[in-house]
Formats: structure tokens, sequence, C-alpha cells
């Protein structure tokens, strides 16, 4: 419903935009100057949760979302670990993925994949899927949040900033090895609209070398730095084949520095279609991770990566929900 208008206003923008040869901007009004430092620790959105609304409202590319009929599309993607899914609080939770049943008499049994057949993948137009994403690490704390969503069997997604990966050597060969799925999120968290294209390409390219160089696969996800985005950039991001992910439920992790602040804020924002901000820079985020999952889970949702939430996300696109 609203995420239709969303959708209207925000084609309505784009092509106001190019009616008018404006460019569009930064999703925020504000972004602060960084320190150096800062701007590797400092987080996507300076205050403020970005709604649906608000994103479609501000002058960018469109938030555009996979229609519900390709959901189904065969995909190669991971599981989301329904093994530990589930709700343990025994509410009303949508069918999670389950295990085969045991064959029964009834003869048509399902033609097997060729391959050893991967647990299938959840059906996010049927579940209340939410995708936990994890920016600007990997970080010193990275190996432990991998521990704790193993222990749960959750898969994440990870916007890596390109130049932090040598600094935790073997921590994104570890998110692809587990499984996750891992994200441009440029090299040095740059403000991608004001660069040239040639700094743009830059980028984009040394992280995305960066990641393949850890047994990745070439990313097809990219998130901007502070959520800002312009024709260029998604441009740059649909010329490699990457779709750009924003988020639609900020936990303002980077800000409060506290578990249960940042575990409040998911829970409140969480919703069917969902992607929640975090970063795993922070300790009192990772610390907020297994409550977190714990309890998204006994409120019935299942928790997925952004491919999986999106099932078909479009090179060149921009998401902000499913
Ligand atoms: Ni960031």
């Amino acid at each position: 419903m609203r995420r239709g208008a969303a959708l209207a206003t925000a084609s309505l923008s784009v092509l106001l935009s190019l009616a008018l040869g404006t460019s569009a901007v930064a999703l925020r009004e504000e972004p602060q100057a960084h320190a150096e430092r800062a701007a590797v620790e400092a987080h996507d959105v300076p205050s403020g949760a970005l709604g649906a609304e608000r994103l479609a409202a501000l002058p960018r590319p469109a938030v555009t979302t996979v229609p519900a009929a390709v959901a189904d599309a065969p995909r190669a993607v991971v599981d989301d670990g329904r093994g530990a899914g589930g709700s343990p609080s025994g509410t009303s939770s949508p069918p999670e993925a389950q295990p085969a049943p045991a064959p029964t008499a009834a003869p048509q049994p399902p033609p097997e994949p060729a391959v050893a057949a991967p647990a299938a993948a959840p059906d996010c137009a049927a579940l209340a899927c939410v995708a936990l994403t994890f920016d600007d690490g990997p970080g010193p704390d990275t190996g432990r949040l991998l521990d704790e969503l193993a222990a749960r069997a959750v898969h994440a997604t990870f916007f890596v900033v390109g130049r932090q990966i040598a600094k935790e050597p073997g921590a994104v060969a570890r998110e692809v090895a587990a499984g996750h799925v891992v994200g441009n999120h440029t090299w040095d968290h740059a403000m991608l609209p004001s660069l040239s294209d040639e700094a743009l390409a830059a980028e984009l390219d040394t992280t995305s070398q960066a990641i393949v160089a850890e047994g990745a696969p070439a990313p097809t996800l990219a998130r901007p730095p502070y959520g800002s985005l312009s024709p260029s950039v998604t441009q740059a991001f649909a010329s490699r084949g990457m779709a750009g992910v924003l988020w639609d439920v900020d936990t303002e992790d980077w800000k409060n520095r506290d578990a249960g602040v940042t575990t409040e804020r998911a829970l409140a924002g969480a919703h069917p279609g969902a992607i929640i901000l975090m970063h795993d820079i922070h300790p009192s985020t990772v610390d907020a991770v297994p409550g977190l999952v714990d309890a998204l889970r006994a409120r019935g949702f299942t928790l997925v990566t952004v491919p999986q939430l999106l099932a078909t996300p479009v090179a060149g696109g921009v998401y902000a929900h499913r």
C-alpha cells in the first residue's frame, strides 16, 4: 500500500530529475564532515530513522522492490539456517522452511537436483523475513559476531569497507565460507556523489577486487556510505552488476553504543521485508546480536540475507526493503 505510493513517488522523482536536469543528492541533508577516523566508525545515518516514505520523498533514483511473482525463481542461495529457526516461545510463527518430511507411500517424489540439494531457500513471499546487515567492517569484533551468528545458524549480509579487509586478516574469507553475503561499502567509506567518475570507479573496483581476493563472488550488492546516491552512483553500480541496498530499520547502533537500545530499535522497526542496519565495528552491536536474533525468531521472523530477501535484485536498482 504505502509502498506502492512510495515507489510511485520515487519514480516521479526520477522523472523530474531527468526532466529538469537536476541531479539527485544525498539521502540525508546533513552528512557531517567526518574526521578520517570517524569516517569508518560513523554510521550511515546521522540521525533519525529513514522510513520508506522519507526515502521516497527525497530526490534520488527509484527505490524498487521485487515483484512477488519472481520470489520463487530458482537461485543459488545459501540456507538461512532454518535448523535453528522456529519460534522458541511457540508463538504462531509463519511456516519456517522445514526439513523434508519422511517419504510417504504417496508416489511423486520431487525431482532431485543433480548436485547435493542445498536446503531450500526461505520463501520470503510467504515468510516474515528480515535481513540483518552489518556495515563498515571487518573490525576487531567481527570474529565474535561470526561466532554468534554461527551458533544460531543465521546468515547475514556484510557491507565491508575495502581498506578494512586487510586489517582483519581472514575475517571476510570467514564470512564467505560461513555462507554470509559480502557487499561493497566502498574502499574508505566515501561520500560517493561528491567524487569524480574516476574516483568513484576506484572506490568500487578496489573494494570488489579485495572482496573477491578473499574468496567471495564478485559483489552484486553495494551500500553507499551515508545512503548517499546520485544518478552517477547508481549508474556506476549498474555498470558493475550491482544493486544498491539501503535499509528501512536503523538501529543507530553507532550512536547509542548500547546493546539494549540497539535491540529495542531493531525489534521496534522489524516487519516482514525489513532490512535492518547495524555495524559490526561496535562491540555493543555484537553484544546485541544473540538476543536480537532470539527475539526476532520468537516473534516469528525468519532471518535471511539480502539476496534471499529481495530474491532478484536488479543491477542499478535501489532497495530499502523487500
Ligand atoms: Ni557505513
